[in-house]
């Protein structure tokens, strides 16, 4: 992952954030990682074809947080309901070393 550079391995059906959190690495957010928020929004840089397809809470939040042309940009989504389903390349500012 982006800027960090740092690689993780991500159980299946284990979100990019808990995946990420499990390396013990901190990632923002503003709710109980239920999607509501979108603090914790990503970019996808690669493997756009390997990620969990966005469901319709995560297209709805997006949407009210950050208006309707959030949802036109495929490679932004939401860190805590993404699930990896191969190799990916997501890109946040603000994940750190807890
Ligand atoms: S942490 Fe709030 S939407 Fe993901």
């Amino acid at each position: 992952m982006e800027p960090l550079g740092i690689e993780v391995d991500a159980p299946a059906g284990e979100t990019v954030m808990d995946a990420v959190r499990a390396q013990g690495y901190f990632w923002p957010v503003g709710c109980a990682r239920n999607g509501e928020c979108t603090n914790c929004a990503m970019e996808v840089i690669s493997g756009l074809g390997r990620v969990s397809a966005m469901g319709r809470f995560e297209r709805q939040n997006l949407i009210r947080q950050r208006g309707p042309r959030a949802v036109e940009n495929p490679r932004l989504r939401l860190a805590c309901q993404t699930r990896a389903e191969g190799d990916i390349v997501v890109y946040k500012r603000g994940v750190e070393p807890e």
